[in-house]
């Protein structure tokens, strides 16, 4: 909610080192998308900002493996990135880039003036760096296995299987991803930013909406899982954080500092400030003053970011921003959280994700059908899943099956009886609404219901629910097809003429304003019912005022003697085949660096490996270890002798599916008890990066008992 005179609404900027997917979209474009489209709509003065974030270490560290340059990578994803925007119809107003000189200098500037006001602590620390390549490693350059969650291949900033935020020196088994060696410690000196001083001011502010005492923002409308993210960073004490880092690849520190020299500014100083010079950029392109967006308390600022960037924008961009001292802080930080794809999570690197080019490519003008199926399953408060099945089911249900089919009958009628001109209607005609047994239903009354939802619909869109707005819209179109249900028009046409005009002419009020409800989260479909409808599209101009505005006061948005168009297709089915074969490509790959996902384990001498006895074996009895949900008690044949082995397969495999199958046994492992079940021996089984296994055994039809070396 806001009463503020203006909007400034910023998106993430992508990294452009890889391309778009689903996953991005449902983080921080389509929402943001939904709420701008709404609020200009609303007749807000409102900015919509984002471009490529086109610095990062994980740029120049794709540009080496390509054996290409940094400028060539960002070059095509800046590009790719601008084409996967518009034909999703992410509506931004100005969509720049990092590399660009405007923003170079807006980064340079802003440090300047904390360097210039003694904003930072310069500390000298010992960091990692690789010797074999002769550089300080980026916290991207490194990766090992979590502290937290002991996920093998977390970054030296973050683990991105439990999201901790991570130094490298956290890691265990840290390894170089430029050599693959491990990295040796040495001195280096950084501009920090104390974030320890700011504790108590970014509490009141997140916790209370509090900035000095003075009301900012009402803290309950920020979203549960942002504010518990933040605080158990709060709670957890905050610590000075390096704004530079020692990169060639970005925004120099300014060079007349001293100490300047191979200095890059890091990408909390970086990123965000690109929010800042695209705004320049816009306003200098639109006749606008962009400091009206950014120093100006009648401004709500508005970050829409995916979890994992909760923190960046929640405590160290307003910390960057309060020790500026010129400018806003965001009134709201609407996070959302991941969007899985088909159970598992969406991965660039293993390539399990829905590429959005490669999307409106195989699916020309479905862009709203992707839309709709992303906004009903948003991750808003906790993560979602896509599945092809439940996007099929989805539009042929809901968006065939209720809304086209409602338009087309409203269409279609009214074409049959009137020759497309709207109906005139008696006020006092009694119809039935949407509970089928109202007496008491009006033309009038059914358009004040009509504006009720639609105002509903408007709150959840302000409050930044928008699976629920999306839910309400689709709410009145069920409630004007069981309008058109109830009344028959098809049967009482000749004998009821009165009737059938007032519910008519109602149909196409419901129409009317679904065309303009619509348009936030479907826009192509919005143009397309306005064209059935022969009414101006949606100019995002105030539109949903003037809407609502004539409701209120019971005015028609389609007025008597007004000629729609007739029918056309507005969505169509998805069959089984589409289905099939999306799902088919869906692929995932080797990951590009096994070595460095599962570091290889320290060397054994061969003396070691030959004491361990594998033997071939045969699994002849299997069930489920009662109360274990995880693990099998197997019976085992070597051919001279049984075992009893308890294995943890129990969520991979039936007891069923292992009977009879040949495995490999590490034969003299101590036995242990497991759940009371004594285990002679361990079969050895191979784990995908998804969790998946597979059994590791000898060809079929081998025998039981032969060793494996
Ligand atoms: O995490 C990211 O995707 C970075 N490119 C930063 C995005 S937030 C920023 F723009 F402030
Ligand atoms: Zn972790």
């Amino acid at each position: 909610m806001t009463n503020a005179k203006r909007i400034l609404v910023t998106s993430a900027l992508p990294y452009a080192n890889g391309p778009l997917h689903i996953g991005h979209l449902a983080g921080a474009y389509l929402s943001a998308d939904i709420y701008v489209r709404f609020q200009r709509m609303m007749g807000k003065d409102i900015a919509f900002i984002c471009g490529s974030d086109e610095n990062g270490a994980a740029i120049t560290i794709k540009a080496i493996k390509e054996n290409t340059t940094p400028k060539e990578i960002v070059d095509q994803y800046h590009e790719e990135f601008k084409e996967a925007f518009k034909g999703i119809g992410i509506s931004f107003d100005y969509y720049h880039r990092t590399s660009d000189p405007l923003h170079h200098e807006t980064s340079q500037e802003f440090f300047r003036k904390l360097y210039a006001e003694g904003k930072f602590e310069e500390r000298t620390s010992e960091q990692y760096f690789d010797a074999q390549a002769n550089q300080f490693l980026a916290d991207r350059y490194i990766k090992g296995t979590c502290p937290k969650c002991d996920h093998p291949a977390a970054y030296g900033d973050q683990c991105e299987n439990c999201g901790s935020a991570l130094s490298p020196t956290d890691l265990i088994n840290p390894l170089s991803t430029l050599t693959g060696e491990t990295p040796i410690l040495k001195e280096t000196t950084h501009w920090y930013l104390p974030l320890n001083k700011d504790e108590a001011w970014l509490r009141e502010w997140i916790e209370h909406g509090k900035i000095d005492g003075i009301e900012h923002h009402d803290a309950n409308h920020w979203k549960n899982h942002v504010v518990g993210q933040c605080k158990s960073w709060l709670d957890g004490g905050l610590q000075p954080r390096a704004m530079t880092r020692d990169l060639d690849w970005g925004v120099d520190v300014p060079q007349e500092i001293e100490g300047a020299d191979g200095k890059k500014l890091y990408v909390w100083m970086d990123a965000p400030i690109g929010y800042i010079s695209s705004t320049k950029a816009w306003a200098a392109e639109n006749g606008k003053n962009w400091k009206d967006y950014w120093q100006n308390e009648d401004t709500a600022l508005i970050h829409f970011i995916g979890k994992d960037n909760i923190v960046f924008h929640c405590i160290i961009f307003p910390s960057i921003l309060k020790a500026h001292g010129d400018y806003i802080l965001p009134t709201n930080v609407p996070a959302n959280q991941f969007m899985n794809l088909e159970g598992d999570k969406i991965s660039t690197s293993r390539n399990w994700a829905i590429w959005v080019n490669d999307y409106l490519k195989d699916l020309p003008n479905k862009e709203d059908e992707l839309r709709y199926f992303m906004i009903k399953t948003m991750p808003e408060q906790k993560d979602s899943e896509f599945t092809w099945s439940g996007y099929q089911d989805a539009i042929n249900n809901e968006l065939v099956n209720n809304l086209a089919n409602y338009v087309n009958r409203v269409v279609v009628l009214t074409n049959k009886y009137y020759e497309g001109i709207t109906p005139e209607f008696d006020e006092d005609q009694e119809i039935f609404g949407p509970e089928g047994n109202d007496e008491f239903a009006f033309h009038d009354s059914e358009l004040l219901r009509l504006y009720d939802d639609l105002n509903e619909m408007a709150d959840s869109i302000r409050s930044f629910e928008f699976r629920s707005a999306l839910s309400k819209l689709m709410e009145i179109s069920t409630k004007g097809n069981q309008i058109l249900q109830f009344n028959e028009p098809w049967k009482t046409i000749k004998e009821d003429e009165d009737k059938v005009k007032a519910v008519m002419n109602l149909s196409l009020q419901y129409v009317a304003a679904i065309a303009c409800a619509i348009h936030p989260f479907l826009p192509t479909a919005s143009d397309k019912l306005c064209n059935l409808l022969n009414i101006p599209l949606i100019a995002e101009d105030g539109d949903f005022v003037q809407m609502m505005d004539k409701l209120a006061f019971g005015e028609m948005l389609i007025d008597a003697g007004h000629k729609i168009n007739s029918a056309t297709h507005l969505f169509s089915r998805i069959d089984d085949e589409l289905v099939e074969a999306q799902k088919a490509k869906l692929v995932p790959a080797a990951t590009e660096d096994v070595k460095n996902e599962n570091p290889i384990k320290e060397n054994i001498v061969f003396d070691d490996f030959v004491k361990i006895d594998f033997r071939t074996a045969t699994v002849i009895e299997a069930e489920k270890v009662p109360k274990a949900d995880k693990l099998l008690k197997l019976k085992l044949d070597l051919g001279f002798e049984q075992r009893t082995v308890v294995s943890g397969i129990a969520e991979h495999y039936t007891p069923d599916e292992v009977i009879g199958r040949e495995v490999t046994l590490v034969a003299n492992l101590a036995p242990r008890k497991i759940r009371g079940v004594e285990s002679q021996g361990m079969i050895l089984m191979a784990e995908g990066n998804n969790g998946k296994l597979s059994f590791v055994a000898p060809d079929k039809g081998w025998d039981s008992g032969m060793i494996v070396r």
